[in-house]
């Protein structure tokens, strides 16, 4: 089958190659002409297991292209997949669907005959609705456009394995049009659906909150163990033994429940705020609660670290020597989105205290964001002479440091694990003063 998928970031580019690996024909479209070559030289603009060797394969098979131009997109093919970005509104907490009005702007004019537009952007719910009536508005003559909401729930840093084997399909179509989204679909992931991963099929908006629900649910969880930390912290229990007795209850389940710095990253901080400033203007008011409350639970988290370093040093870091391992949000990712770690360094370079910062892939993103901060190439040199090294993303590399070698360079050998992720007693055992979140 031929598609087009418009928008080639963490999501699109994956979709793309996904659904080439799948056997389509498929053509990426980006509005970046840099990020457009980079693709269709087979390269990933971003850090993402797997992705170089599909890209690289679909590339030279001929079956994934790349174009800047959306009117390639509209002769191409039948099926539209928009994953542009919908990113948090500056000074607000509305998501920006900017970008997704300008897909449906560009494109629809220029479609002839019968075509599908799949969504799969997380946008505020009622948006696929007001699209299917802009498209209708903007058709051409004899062009018909079907409107569908396809939500993507891949994760970074497993977001090949996401696309190709999910855990669901998600589709929302109008009930009272033709057909042609829901059709278009099972066509398309008909690899998928005979592999037995379920289709639902639900209507526009259902679909739409299914996504926004499903992250302000992880994010909640994350939160909640957070809290529940906290508590931890101010009885002297330790919140890792804890999440993993109630993570033996199925009903609870033990994902996502890794108490440390707390959730970041493109997705769960700007949709759970989103979801509470759509949940606003349709006048659910009370919803917000709750969110509100998971959001601050994990900034605090944040805040609470910084605080933990300055107490290290009687209250004041100004001129002390602090290593900060991790600068991406979550491991096996280079983003730097809303990080934890990223936030925490910043702060902690704020607060007058000489920061380093390692990073295994993320620091070219560090540095765009943050570009006053000491990042170095290597842990060695990053933790050279620190009095405290924190570690504030669970990077497999950090993980299993060789405590005696890192104790060997470090000032002093204190360790704050704010992601719970080291093997305590073993670095204890090399001397070291180790302190975690909520133990
Ligand atoms: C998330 C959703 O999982 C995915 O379905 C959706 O499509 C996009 O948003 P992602 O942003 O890649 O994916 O990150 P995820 O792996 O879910 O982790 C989110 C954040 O929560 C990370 O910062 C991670 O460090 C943190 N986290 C996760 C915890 O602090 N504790 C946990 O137990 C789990």
């Amino acid at each position: 089958m031929r598609m087009s998928v418009i928008g080639t970031g963490y999501l699109g580019a994956t979709h793309a190659a996904g659904m080439a690996e799948a056997g389509h024909e498929v053509l990426g479209v980006d509005v970046d002409p840099a990020r457009v070559a980079a693709l269709a030289g087979g390269e990933a603009p971003f850090h993402e297991p797997g992705l170089p060797e599909l890209l690289r394969r679909h590339v030279a098979s001929g079956r994934l292209r790349f174009s800047t131009d959306p009117a390639e997109a509209a002769e191409f093919a039948r099926l539209h997949f928009i994953a542009v970005g919908t990113p948090q509104v500056k000074g607000s907490h509305a998501a920006d669907v900017r970008h997704v009005d300008a897909v449906v702007e560009e494109l629809v004019p220029r479609l002839r005959g019968e075509h599908v537009l799949l969504g799969k952007s997380t946008v505020p719910v009622g948006t696929a609705a007001r699209l299917q009536d802009r498209a209708d508005a903007l058709a051409a003559a004899g062009a018909t456009v079907e409107v569908g909401w396809n939500p993507e729930f891949l994760r970074e840093g497993r977001a090949v394995a996401d696309t190709l084997r999910p855990d669901r399909l998600v589709l929302g179509v109008d009930p009272d049009r033709g057909g042609a989204a829901e059709a278009a679909a099972r066509e398309c992931y008909a690899p998928l659906l005979a592999a037995g991963i379920p289709l639902l099929v639900l209507d526009l908006p259902t679909a739409e909150l299914v996504k926004v629900a499903a992250n302000a649910f992880l994010a909640t969880k994350v939160s909640f163990i957070n809290a529940v930390a906290e508590v931890c912290e101010a009885a002297g229990a330790d919140v890792v033994e804890l999440s993993r007795a109630l993570g033996h209850d199925p009903r609870i389940g033990a994902r996502y429940l890794h108490a440390g710095l707390g959730f970041g990253g493109g997705c769960l901080p700007k949709d759970i705020r989103a979801f509470m400033h759509r949940a606003g203007e349709l006048g659910a008011d009370q919803a917000l609660a709750l969110l509100r409350e998971v959001d601050a639970i994990n900034i605090r988290r944040r805040e609470k670290v910084v605080g933990m370093v300055k107490a290290a040093f009687g209250g004041l870091a100004l001129g002390r020597r602090v290593a900060v391992l991790g600068a991406a949000f979550k491991p096996d990712s280079d983003d730097v989105r809303d990080s934890p770690a990223l936030s925490i360094a910043g702060q902690l370079a704020l607060a007058g205290a000489e920061v380093r910062v390692h990073d295994p892939e993320a620091m070219g993103n560090a540095r765009r964001v943050f570009p006053t901060l000491d990042y170095r190439d290597s842990v060695g040199e990053a933790v050279a002479g620190a009095e405290l090294v924190v570690v504030a993303t669970e990077w497999r590399v950090f993980r299993e440091l060789d405590p005696a070698a890192v104790g060997a360079l470090v000032a002093e050998r204190r360790v704050l694990d704010a992601r719970n992720c080291l093997d305590a007693p073993a670095w204890r055992a090399a001397g070291w003063e180790v302190t975690g979140l909520g133990r």
